[in-house]
C-alpha cells in the first residue's frame, strides 16, 4: 500500500471511531417526527373515552388520564397542535380537534387560575394555526373567567382558592396564565386583560423574588389589608429552597411579558432569573436541573425533565431579546438540554412510556405524586423548543 492509500485507510478507521454528533438541524427533524409518530398512537388511545385526556403513567406503564378540568388538560391538545404545524398531517389535525374539543366547557371554569395553560395551550394554538372564530370565542369567554379571579387591592389573579393555610395564594408558575390575558387584549382591543398582567407581573416582581433571583413557590396575602401573609412552598422541597420547576416558570413567564410589554424592567428579571438558574452550581452540566435546586440529596435527587424543557424554550426566546455574547450563552445552554432530552436516557423508545415523549419528570415530590414519570407539559415545552430552535435564523 503506498503512502496515499495508508492515508485514506487511516483516516476511514479514525473517521468509524470517533464520535460522531448529530448536527442540531438533524436531531430536531429526526426527534419531531418521532414525536409524530408516540402522539399517534398517544391520541389514538383514548378515542374511545371522549371526555378524558392524558395525564402521565401508573407503576406498570399504563395511561392515566384527566378530566377537562385538570390543570394539564390542554397539553396535550397543544402538542398535537405543534405537531400539525410541523408535520401538516391530516390525522394529527383530526386528533388535535378531537382534542381541544375536550376541553370547551372549561371556558366558564372560573375556579381556577390554570385557564391559561388549558385553553392558549389547546384552543391558543388551534386558533393559531386555523383562524376558526369559534376558537376565539372560547379564548375570550375563558379570559373573562380567569380575570374574575383578580383582585384589584392586592394586585393579583388568584391561584388556588382559599384553604386552611392560604387566604389568597399566588404561584409563581401564575405568570404563564398571563400569556391567554396579552392575547385576549390584542384580539378585543380591551386593554382590561393588559392591565391586569401588568399589575399581576410588578406584584409578582416585588414579592415573589429573594435577593438572588430565585423564588418563592407561594405567596399569599391578607385578603383584608392586602399584604404578603406568607411565604412558602407546596411542591419544593422547603420554604426557603428554589423549586425548580418554580424557576423555569418565572423565566418563560417573565420572558414573555416582556415579549407582550417590550416593558425594559421585565426583560431585566428574566434576564436576573436565567442568571440564577445557569450559574448555580447545583445545575448538573446536561443542563436538566435537579426537582429542586436545594434537594438534600443531590446530586442522586431525581431529575425533572419538564423544568429542562421549559428552560430551554424559555431560553431561545429570551435569546433574541437579549446581545450576542449572551445570546450565545443562552442557545448553548438551550442547545445542551434538548441534546440531553433527546438522548435515550429521556427520549422514550417509539410504543413505551404510555407514547409520552419525555421520561424521567417530577410533577410533586412532597406528595409522592408523579415522581420521576412522563408529563404531559414536559412533552409540550419540548416541542416547542424544538420548534424554536427549528425556526432560529441561520
Ligand atoms: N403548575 C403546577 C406545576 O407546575 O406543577
Amino acid at each position: 500500500m503506498n503512502n496515499f492509500f495508508l492515508f485514506v485507510a487511516i483516516s476511514a478507521v479514525i473517521a468509524s471511531c470517533s464520535p460522531h454528533q448529530e448536527t442540531m438541524e438533524a436531531l430536531i427533524k429526526d426527534r419531531l417526527n418521532s414525536a409524530v409518530q408516540q402522539y399517534e398512537l398517544m391520541a389514538g388511545s383514548l378515542t374511545d373515552q371522549p371526555d378524558r385526556l392524558p395525564r402521565t403513567i401508573d407503576g406498570e406503564g399504563k395511561l392515566l388520564t384527566t378530566s377537562s378540568s385538570g390543570w394539564v388538560s390542554g397539553f396535550v391538545p397543544g402538542s398535537l397542535w405543534y405537531l400539525y404545524q410541523y408535520s401538516q398531517k391530516p390525522l394529527l389535525l383530526d386528533y388535535a380537534k378531537d382534542y381541544t374539543a375536550r376541553l370547551e366547557k372549561e371556558k366558564y371554569n372560573r375556579n381556577t387560575h390554570d385557564l391559561g395553560f388549558m385553553l392558549y395551550c389547546s384552543y391558543g394554538n388551534g386558533y393559531r394555526l386555523t383562524g376558526d372564530t369559534a376558537y376565539r370565542n372560547i379564548l375570550l369567554t375563558g379570559a373573562e373567567s380567569l380575570i374574575s379571579r383578580f383582585n384589584p387591592a392586592i394586585g393579583c389573579i388568584q391561584s388556588w382558592n382559599t384553604n386552611a393555610k392560604w387566604q389568597f395564594p399566588v404561584i409563581i408558575d401564575n405568570m404563564m396564565n398571563l400569556e391567554l390575558l396579552f392575547w385576549a387584549s390584542k384580539e378585543s382591543k380591551d386593554p382590561k386583560y393588559r392591565d391586569i398582567c401588568i399589575s399581576h407581573a410588578d406584584t409578582t416582581v416585588k414579592n415573589h423574588f429573594r435577593p438572588d433571583y430565585s423564588s418563592f413557590h407561594v405567596v399569599s396575602y391578607d385578603t383584608v389589608t392586602g399584604k404578603v401573609e406568607k411565604k412558602n412552598t407546596h411542591q419544593g422541597y422547603s420554604d426557603d429552597s428554589a423549586w425548580g420547576r418554580g424557576q423555569a416558570w418565572g423565566l418563560y413567564g417573565f420572558t414573555m411579558t416582556y415579549r407582550e410589554t417590550k416593558d425594559a424592567k421585565y426583560l431585566e428579571q428574566a434576564k436576573r432569573i436565567a442568571d440564577f438558574i445557569l450559574h448555580h452550581p447545583n445545575l448538573p452540566a446536561d443542563g436538566i436541573p435537579y426537582w429542586d435546586f436545594n434537594a438534600p440529596d443531590i446530586p442522586n435527587a431525581k431529575r425533572d425533565a419538564s423544568a429542562g424543557a421549559i428552560i430551554a424554550s424559555a431560553l431561545i426566546e429570551l435569546s433574541g431579546y437579549v446581545d450576542e455574547t449572551l445570546a450565545k450563552t443562552y442557545l448553548e445552554t438551550a442547545e445542551t438540554q434538548i441534546r440531553t432530552l433527546s438522548s435515550p436516557e429521556y427520549f422514550a423508545e417509539k410504543g413505551t412510556n404510555g407514547n409520552f415523549i419525555l421520561k424521567h419528570s417530577v410533577g410533586f415530590l412532597p406528595g409522592n405524586v408523579e415522581v420521576d414519570v412522563p408529563l404531559t407539559y414536559a412533552d409540550y415545552y419540548y416541542i416547542e423548543a424544538l420548534l424554536r430552535y427549528q425556526s432560529l435564523k441561520k
